[in-house]
């Protein structure tokens, strides 16, 4: 550390001896002064790493010094250390109140005071380093948050709305955004989404500033990449704290890796999705299964309230569950007609190569046990591993009813795909025994929000699910969701 430049306020000249001695054992420059306007004058005329100041003083006690330095732009960022004799907690409270970053007792002086200069220096130095961009169209609050930010030692820039905000990220990129939600020309939302749409932006940690009525919003906007919300009215140390805990280098290795995880997520998606089409081109019969089955599951998810993380993963697995079928030789897999017990033992295999072939990577581990178990049955007579019920994982239960729905409703080479209302009543008979009941009610009541009104000849006959529905008053018509 280069030789800090120590300005000591104290009006007990043995006092300020004292520490002058321990001080430059510490190997600091120490400037002194005797009051705390003398203290002030000091601090405007030279820059000082830091200022250590004792409580009561002629003139001007040591709460009003600190309270002017922190208001004053110029000295601001000068961190105080509060020396007294004074430590009941209220005065230990004001001290913090007037700005201090630090308040130890002249009688813990000798033991602690190096180190809690160090502490104190260290801090200051890291959040010296930090630029935080505050946006807000109140011009109170940005002049406050800009105050507490700059009180702790943190560079600040600053901007009326998410335009602006833009403008200058793209100039001097910050190391932390705090943001409000509404304003004027592009609000928080607006901006939150643009920067985690942006690959190179999204790992700035985005800290949402709002109203207590803004509080349905701020969940959403934790969900679109925000990192934390502060509740106005807050007061700044709240503010501090947490742009220090987001700044600490553990959470900055997080999000980081995070970034990285969904980066290698997206690659491996695309060349996955790639294969699934290369597959699909095989064989038009199963041509678009993969795409409705993932449309099925997540809503099916959606139905579940399943957070928007899960219901987009869900329609990945959906979209992926039938990649073993990369293993399956043409001859059986695009073969007219039924397949002999040892062509049928080899399509079986397709969940277990599904899994080896997505298994190494960890950023889609949670898919994994959907691609190899899609083909369990509840009763336990499914493979390739015989579970049972809910040692079946939730996800590959619901994708097993996706699955079944859309390969009874489509065309095959050895038959015509099913009315809608053949595929229900099929699945009804199979509920419990094949498909886990819970998951084809769930798939029952989402299929029948997108029922459309009044076009009767085309209601899901011959189904009991469809007659109950309509007893419930549910009007049914044609599902417009599976051709
Ligand atoms: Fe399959």
């Amino acid at each position: 550390m280069d030789i800090p430049n120590i300005l000591v306020v104290d009006d007990s000249a043995v006092f300020r001896q004292l520490l002058l001695k321990q001080l430059d054992e510490f190997g600091s420059r120490v400037t002194q002064a005797e009051d705390g306007q003398q203290g002030l004058e000091r601090a405007l005329s030279e820059p000082f790493d830091l200022i250590i100041s004792d409580v009561e003083m002629p003139r001007m006690n040591g709460f009003k010094f600190c309270k002017e330095i922190k208001n004053n732009p110029t000295t601001r960022n000068i961190p105080v250390i509060m020396l007294s004799s004074l430590d009941s907690d209220t005065d230990i409270d004001k001290g913090f109140q007037a700005g201090a970053a630090a308040y130890i007792s002249k009688a813990e002086a000798n033991g602690g005071l190096c180190s809690t200069i160090e502490r104190v220096l260290e801090k200051f130095k890291s959040n010296h380093r930090h630029l935080i961009l505050v946006v807000d169209d109140s011009l109170t609050i940005r002049a406050l948050v800009q105050k507490g930010l700059e009180t702790a030692g943190f560079k600040v820039a600053i901007a009326e709305n998410g335009k602006q905000a833009l403008a200058l990220i793209e100039k001097n990129r910050p190391n932390l955004i705090l943001s409000d939600i509404n304003m004027p020309v592009m609000d928080g939302i607006e901006l939150c989404k643009t920067l985690h749409t942006t690959t190179e932006l999204a790992s700035i940690p985005f800290v949402t500033m709002s109203s207590n009525s803004d509080r349905s919003i701020m969940r959403r906007m934790m969900e679109w990449g925000a990192s934390a919300y502060l509740v106005k009215p807050f007061n700044l140390e709240q503010v501090v704290i947490t742009v220090e805990k987001l700044l600490s280098d553990h959470f900055l290795i997080v999000l980081k890796d995070k970034q990285r995880l969904e980066a290698e997520r997206s690659m491996m998606l695309a060349s996955i999705t790639s294969l699934i089409v290369a597959l699909e081109a095989r064989d038009h019969y199963t041509r678009g299964h993969s795409e409705a089955v993932a449309t099925l599951v997540s809503g099916m998810a959606a139905q579940m309230n399943m957070n928007p993380d899960e219901i987009e993963s869900l329609g990945i697995a959906g979209r992926l569950h039938d990649i073993g079928k990369i293993g399956v030789p043409d001859n059986i897999l695009l073969k007219a007609g039924r397949l002999t017990e040892a062509e049928m033992s080899i399509v079986r295999q397709h969940p277990s190569i599904g899994a080896s072939i997505l298994g190494s990577n960890p950023s889609i581990r949670e898919l994994i046990p959907v691609i190899r178990h899609h083909h369990e049955r509840f009763d336990g007579k499914g493979y390739p591993d015989g579970l049972k019920g809910t040692q079946i994982p939730l996800w590959a239960r619901m994708t097993a009813v996706a699955d079944t729905y859309h390969a009874l409703t489509s065309d095959r080479s050895y038959r015509r795909g099913m009315s809608q209302g053949k595929t229900l009543s099929i699945i009804e008979d199979v509920r419990g025994t094949q498909l886990c009941p819970e998951c084809v009610d769930i798939f029952i009541d989402f299929i029948f929000d997108f029922v459309e009104e009044g076009v009767e000849g085309e209601t899901p006959q011959g189904s009991n699910l469809a007659s109950h529905k309509k007893k419930q008053g549910v009007q049914t018509g044609r599902i417009r969701l599976v051709s």
